[in-house]
């Protein structure tokens, strides 16, 4: 069975990583599926995105990954791709709040469409890309919070 696991991961955390590592044991493919979101600034392209997400996964030593883009519904890229489970990390009660939402409005859309949700390793219940990208742009210390892959990327965009 297949599963998509979608986000920004701009950049990818440590609690992506951990969520991937688990579905990739779950599941006999894991699509970890990048929004183009051209009304965002981004820090990383979607290719850098891309690039980051591959030298992780490389890392771990996961084989059963596919990393792509999508633009527009998630929905709409699901059933391109014939999927009908996405997977989203839960943190904490605000993240299943404006999950749950997301998730009815999909499977209203799609069908058949389930979310399914993994409850974030405590270590990183508190990390997300955008608490890593403020700490980057005042060139702080980022590297409990992802890989040094990562790590070496955004100290090449900022410059430290
Ligand atoms: O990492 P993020 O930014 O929390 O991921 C959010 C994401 C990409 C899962 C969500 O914004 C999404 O699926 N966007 C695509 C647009 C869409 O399908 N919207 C309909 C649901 S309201």
């Amino acid at each position: 069975m297949k599963v998509i696991y979608p986000g920004s991961f701009d950049p990818l955390t440590n609690g992506h990583v951990d969520i991937i590592k688990r579905l990739s044991s779950m599941f006999d493919e894991v699509i970890v599926a990048i929004l183009i979101n051209e009304n965002k600034k981004s820090l990383f392209t979607v290719v850098e995105r891309k690039d980051i997400i591959r030298e992780a996964i490389e890392e771990e030593g996961l084989e059963n990954i596919r990393i792509d883009s999508f633009n527009g519904l998630l929905v709409n890229f699901a059933r391109e791709n014939d999927v009908k489970i996405i997977a989203r990390g839960l943190r904490a009660v605000t993240d299943y709040e404006y999950e749950k939402n997301i998730a009815r409005v999909n499977s209203t859309l799609y069908q058949g469409l389930e979310t399914i949700f993994l409850l974030s390793n405590p270590t990183y219940s508190f990390v997300s890309s955008s608490g890593v990208r403020e700490i980057a742009a005042f060139k702080g210390d980022v590297s409990a919070f992802v890989s040094p892959s990562v790590e070496k990327k955004i100290k090449e965009k900022f410059n430290y």
